[in-house]
């Protein structure tokens, strides 16, 4: 916990991801004695809303999307909420100047602010100028969701302007898969295990898949997803991050300079995407939602073939899968074992996988082949899971774990301007007139079958 008094400005105080996402991370730390011991949390937005109707939303939010505050712990609590309305952009700063004065007589002149945007990525270039042209930028920390841009371009308009107010160190680029308990166990496990750290390279890995389906719709954020779709929504950002998770190199140390270099380095190595290898899709009655255009050929689905040229993933291929409408919800990262040589490879044997599960406190799953009972050396598939129940408790949701890293300065699981400008450079092929054509797939389906194709004869280990 930090000594440090703090205000964190809540750009997008009253919107839907703060409603679900940031202010129940926000009451967790509380709970949890993890916020800094002296702390304002002022809300920002065009609206007029008191302090006090401010507090509420928030009661209500949690209620809704977390627990019901006991009384105890609100008390505590709600004093330190603040809500800044009028907006803010660089010739009209709102109440915000006059609500930090307020912040700030109580907390005192040293205090450090957080600005977290929780905002829509169209909105962080206003906003980033209004903290520039208020001068509140030196000595502050700033907290950017995902998308950081949509495009290499568009990523270096934002990065450059970014930079104009903000050194790299006080930058904090959420993206929350890599704030998942499993996201962070997966190199855990992975360096301090000989039995899996000696087997994660290309002499015994057929490929990896990082498979993320989901059963929902889009129903309620048509706009958002409309112009943003599934390859820019997931793939360029969440996937290509744990992809980089998996496959890099063992960092020098696990401090957080040394865990990000080695993520930028691996990212570096993805080779840009070949459109051939990629399947859009796009699930039937997504053209019939309120609020997506008749023509739309936004991809509510890819699948895609990723290479990186490392010497440890030479000819392995990471198999890339996400999609909306699919029958299953899963986020699991599978590495698939070359079949053994020797006397039972000639009777066939099966899938030799170890699997993360991300979901959660995260599983692991060893699928392997073993002897069928009976009189005969017959072989058989068989499973087993690893709940890590010895080790669950006091896991944190990736929102929680990764705010606690901010308050802490720890930027080990943030991503970086280097690393995007990769992701984005891999990406680029699929924004230009090379981007495949979208491809149909029924409602509750495993895509376009286009995509089963992409990982040889292994097939999808979900769904086949
Ligand atoms: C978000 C995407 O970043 O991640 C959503 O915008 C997606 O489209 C979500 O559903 C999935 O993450 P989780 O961890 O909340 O299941």
């Amino acid at each position: 916990v930090t000594d440090e008094p703090t205000v964190i400005i809540l750009y997008g105080g009253t919107g839907d991801l703060a409603k679900r996402l940031v202010l129940p991370a926000f009451w967790e730390l509380h709970t949890r004695g993890l916020l800094p011991k002296r702390w304002k949390l002022v809300g920002n937005g065009r609206g007029d809303v008191s302090h006090l109707d401010f507090q509420q939303h928030i009661y209500d939010a949690l209620s809704e999307f977390a627990t019901t505050p006991e009384p105890e712990a609100w008390k505590d609590f709600a004093p330190n909420v603040l809500f800044a309305g009028g907006g803010f952009t660089h010739d009209n700063p709102g109440s915000l100047l006059d609500v930090i004065q307020q912040a700030e007589d109580e907390l005192g002149e040293d205090r450090r602010i957080i600005h977290y945007l929780a905002i829509p990525p169209s909105a962080f270039e206003k906003t980033t100028r209004a903290i520039k042209a208020h001068g509140l930028g030196p000595d502050a920390k700033a907290v950017y969701e995902k998308p950081f841009g949509t495009s290499l371009d568009s990523f270096h308009e934002l990065d450059d302007l970014v930079h104009s107010v903000f050194d790299e160190e006080q930058v904090y680029r959420i993206d929350h898969f890599l704030g998942k308990e499993a996201t962070q166990n997966l190199h855990l496990v992975r360096f301090s295990n000989r039995l899996f750290n000696d087997t994660w390279s290309r002499e015994h890995l057929a490929q990896v898949q990082i498979d993320v389906p989901e059963t929902l719709d889009i129903a309620d954020r048509a706009g958002f997803y409309d112009e943003t779709g599934a390859a820019l929504d997931m793939l360029v950002t969440h996937l290509f991050q744990v992809a980089a998770q998996v496959a890099m190199e063992p960092p020098l140390s696990m401090a957080a300079e040394d865990l990000q270099d080695a993520r930028e380095s691996v990212i570096a190595a993805f080779r840009p995407l070949d459109p051939s290898e990629v399947v859009l899709g796009q699930y039937q009655s997504y053209r019939a939602t309120e609020g997506v255009p008749d023509d739309s050929d936004t991809d509510t689905f890819v699948a895609a073939r990723l290479w990186i040229d490392t010497d440890r993933w030479q000819g392995v291929p990471f198999l890339l899968r996400t999609g909306k409408m699919m029958p299953i919800s899963a986020q699991r990262v599978s590495l698939i074992f070359k079949p053994s040589d020797g006397p039972v490879h000639s009777q066939g044997s099966n899938t030799n996988a170890l699997i993360f599960d991300l979901k959660g406190n995260g599983a692991i799953e060893i699928q392997m082949t073993v002897k069928k009972p009976g009189p005969e050396p017959v072989p058989a598939e068989s499973c087993s899971t690893l709940h890590l129940e010895n080790v669950s408790e006091g896991s944190m949701t990736a929102y929680t774990s990764l705010i606690y890293d901010v308050f802490a300065g720890d930027r080990s699981l943030f991503t970086s301007s280097a690393g995007l400008e990769a992701t984005f450079r891999a990406f680029a092929p699929l924004q230009a007139d090379t981007r495949p054509a979208i491809q149909p797939y029924d409602d509750g389906s495993w895509g376009p079958a286009a995509a089963d194709a992409l990982t040889g004869d292994v097939g999808w280990l979900l769904g086949s």
